[in-house]
């Protein structure tokens, strides 16, 4: 009777301490782990994005997959700079042009955020933008230190823990462009750290993609990109930066558009800067392993002791 009692009550502390820590209330927690999202349009995510040819429309399909569920321990920054339980699209109300599917963001945050008890995402990301368009003194660069600074204010005290960036596409295509891309990437993430006040913020950035694909006959087409990709890719693996990490995009499957990242693709690439970030920025708060260990241990010494050693005592 006693064991099965116990036995019943070690199961329930263990799914306790498993269970993610939850908002107790709409406050904002007050130490929130930020990830700024920018680049171009596979971070602005188009998985699940289609023609639908009955309206000529792009639309999105609707499917959120398992990996990409909200927890209300992920939040993400709107454009009107308010945080809120994210959800895909990340990007609707910022790349508004554009027909917004699955990208890589909330993948990648269901894959951390128990390392840090909250994530806070900020997206900043416009499709078909050239890195040009990302260098200090333009737009795109100064919202995204706009949101970044409001994130951590309303926060009530964040801390900036990594850039996601994936961008390059869009500098494939003209020569000058790809000649100046490891410039100009040097300068904007310098930069961008600079007037975070993070000189060794961790960038994971994701290599342009191939613009190849498997046609049904078997046959790999070029299409899409330009005709410089590979010079953009070389730069975009040699910044020689220190913390600026790379995940190959290389190889994942892409939709008809030869384009963009499908839904499972951006799942996995979701999960591989997760992993990435895992593996190069170690020291970050584990708070949910250690109680997990101990309750193995207990109850493996409890087991030992009914199993093994009760018996041999006399007295009981
Ligand atoms: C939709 O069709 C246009 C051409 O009309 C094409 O350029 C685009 O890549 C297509 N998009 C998708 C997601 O298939
Ligand atoms: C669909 O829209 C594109 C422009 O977005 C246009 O070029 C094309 O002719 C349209 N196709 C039809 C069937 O209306
Ligand atoms: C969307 O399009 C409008 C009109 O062309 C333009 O003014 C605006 O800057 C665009 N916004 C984005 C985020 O691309
Ligand atoms: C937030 O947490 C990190 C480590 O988890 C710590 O370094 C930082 O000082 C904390 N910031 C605040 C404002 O408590």
């Amino acid at each position: 009777m006693t064991k099965i009692f116990f036995f019943f009550f070690i199961i329930i502390i263990i799914i306790f301490l498993q269970s993610p820590p939850q908002i107790q209330s709409q406050t904002i927690p007050r130490n929130i782990s930020i990830f700024i999202l920018a680049g171009q349009s596979n971070m602005a995510g188009r998985g699940g994005v289609y023609n639908d040819t009955a309206t000529n429309t792009t639309v999105w399909d609707g499917v959120i997959p398992q990996e990409c569920r909200s927890n209300p321990s992920i939040l993400r920054l709107t454009a009107k700079l308010k945080w809120e339980i994210a959800k895909e699209p990340l990007h609707v109300d910022i790349d508004v042009n554009k027909t917004n599917g699955i990208g890589p963001g909330m993948s990648f945050a269901d894959r951390l955020f128990y390392r840090f008890g909250h994530v806070g995402l900020v997206p900043c990301s416009i499709g078909g933008t050239k890195l040009s368009q990302w260098q200090k003194g333009e737009f795109l660069y100064e919202e995204t230190v706009r949101r970044a600074k409001a994130a951590v204010a309303s926060s009530g005290g964040g801390s900036y823990r990594g850039i996601l960036w994936y961008q390059g596409e869009s500098d494939t295509v003209d020569m000058v462009d790809a000649s100046v891309y490891k410039k100009r990437l040097v300068k904007y993430f310098t930069d961008l750290r600079s007037d975070l006040d993070q000189p060794n913020l961790p960038i994971i950035q994701a290599v342009a993609k191939i613009s190849y694909y498997q046609s049904s006959c078997g046959v790999a087409l070029a299409t899409g990109a330009g005709p410089y990709l590979d010079a953009v890719r070389k730069a975009q693996l040699k910044t020689d930066l220190k913390n600026v990490y790379c995940v190959d995009a290389m190889g994942l499957p892409l939709e008809p558009d030869g384009l963009h990242l499908t839904t499972s693709s951006q799942v996995r690439l979701g999960q591989m800067i997760a992993q990435s970030f895992a593996d190069n920025i170690p020291n970050s708060a584990q708070p949910l392993y250690m109680p997990l260990l101990i309750t193995s241990f207990c109850c493996s010494l409890y087991i030992i002791f009914l199993e093994i050693l009760a018996p041999t005592l006399p007295f009981l």
